[in-house]
């Protein structure tokens, strides 16, 4: 049974209350925190790959991501709202499923995180790319992308993709957190951005791009689903920042769901825009196809300003993806399931400091050697399974701890969990053999780490706080 021993849910309430951290988010702070992790390479660069895979119906695709993204959401919201305790999914998961999902949970989360920070890494790269030859300025090919990422041409390293994470590294690594300030300017640069494609891009919209709508059918609408997920990761950011809230009860869920929303329209708009202007096919191997569909008709200046939108905007991705992915192996550590090193602050800066750079340099050399079709499968893959985990535990916790308070609670349940979960496991089924079978190693390998050292150096195991 040990395997299901869990965290006590009224214990980690009762602890969050006396953490004193100040409480000054509102719901609108929320809405902002979530669409500064959102908007970025999804948008920015996976709509080019997307526009091949589904053609023009890729506004279709970003809507059904969308759609499983809201069940899943609503469930998350629950989750959240029911436990506002800092951490993220691993933590609720360890008071409600028991050790061993909550270990499946961070381990999943390790990998979304991580390769997150490695895909933005690879999109900005691509945009700094695009702003710099219009300055005239090319780096050598070879260190431009990863090998085999650029059909036909030797590329060997990412270089201004690893450069960008040893940067955030750097920060991170010395107490710099994004700060809610920064965070909104940097919303404000990407929403104008993302404005200013559909406000030009408009007029050069040619409608007969638009057939045919779905070259490859509905296989192709799906699958460029399925990869376009990735463009909404990130909504999920919200719920950890709970213990600063005002009114987690309901500025969380309105938080997230309403970030959802917005990104929702701006994706299907620029969706639409972008395929009208280029052919969708035209997409292929274009590592800034927001800017280059328009340069494509001329408007020069407003790529580049769209490329330094973008590349501005991205850096708060990567640095918010990496925050979340340190706390979360700090958390995993502080209970004993990972080494004790990984959770050891630093005496002058506390910080994560080991933590910080060894995840940086790993997932750094990921960005600079891996393509991002791939990354963006493998975090999609990770991310759905533990959303889908996420789902299934709102309905055991409405089970096991029927009276907790929630003053959100999940409409239509159980058919919104469930709904959740179909749609997440259909986002899955749509994604290549090649990214399950990589999954199912991490999986394996999360397993015999867990068997191995985990089980058997739990805190958990030690004290009497389980039940
Ligand atoms: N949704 C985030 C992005 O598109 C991860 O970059």
């Amino acid at each position: 049974m040990s395997l299901f021993r869990r965290k006590n849910v009224e214990h980690m309430l009762a602890s969050a209350q006396g953490a004193g951290l100040k409480k000054a988010l509102g719901a609108l702070d929320l809405t902002f925190l979530g669409i500064g992790a959102i908007i970025g390479t999804g948008i920015f660069v996976l709509t080019g790959t997307g526009a091949v895979q589904a053609g023009p119906a890729l506004m279709v695709s970003f809507v059904i991501a969308a759609i499983a993204c809201c069940f899943a959401a609503l469930a998350y919201a629950e989750f959240a709202s029911t436990i506002p305790v800092a951490g993220s999914i691993y933590t609720y998961s360890y008071a409600t499923l028991g050790e061993l999902a909550a270990w499946v949970i961070g381990w999943d989360l390790m990998l979304e995180y991580g390769l997150a920070t490695s895909a933005v890494s690879v999109g900005w790269s691509g945009y700094l790319q695009s702003l710099l030859s219009g300055f005239g300025i090319a780096l050598p090919t070879a260190l431009t992308a990863a090998p085999g990422a650029v059909k036909g041409v030797t590329t060997l390293f990412n270089l201004p993709a690893f450069l960008v994470m040893m940067a955030i590294t750097a920060l991170l690594s010395v107490g710099v957190r994004e700060s809610t300030r920064i965070n909104n300017i940097m919303v404000a640069i990407k929403v104008t951005v993302v404005l200013l494609v559909i406000a030009v891009g408009v007029f050069h919209v040619t409608p007969a791009n638009w057939t045919p709508f779905m070259p490859n059918g509905w296989h192709g609408v799906f699958g460029a689903a399925a990869v376009m997920f990735f463009a909404f990761i990130g909504f999920d950011s919200v719920s950890s920042a709970a213990e600063e809230v005002k009114n987690p009860k309901r500025d969380l869920p309105v938080g997230i769901i309403s970030s959802l929303a917005v990104c929702a329209v701006l994706y299907v708009a620029v969706a639409a825009v972008v395929t009208g202007i280029v052919p969708s096919a035209k997409f292929a191997d274009i590592s800034h196809p927001v800017s280059y569909a328009l340069q494509v008709v001329g408007e020069t200046w407003v790529a580049g300003f769209i490329d330094l939108g973008a590349v501005l905007g991205m850096l708060t991705v990567i640095l918010v993806m990496s925050y979340g992915q340190t706390r979360v192996i700090f958390a995993m550590s502080r209970d004993g399931l990972l080494p004790a090193a990984l959770s050891r602050v630093h005496p002058r800066f506390a910080t994560p400091f080991l933590t910080t750079w060894l995840v940086g340099i790993f997932f750094g050399l990921i960005g600079a050697l891996v393509p991002l079709n791939v990354l963006a499968e493998l975090i999609n893959i990770g991310t759905l399974a533990a959303f889908s985990m996420v789902s299934i535990a709102v309905l055991v916790l409405r089970k096991t701890h029927p009276d907790l308070p929630r003053a959100f609670r999940c409409p239509g349940v159980p058919v919104v969990p469930v709904l959740a979960v179909a749609s997440c496991l259909f986002l899955m089924v749509n994604l290549q053999p090649v990214t399950w079978t990589a999954f199912l190693v991490w999986l394996v390998i999360g397993m015999v780490v867990y068997f191995g050292y985990s089980r058997h150096h739990s805190r958990l195991a030690h004290t009497t706080e389980a039940h």
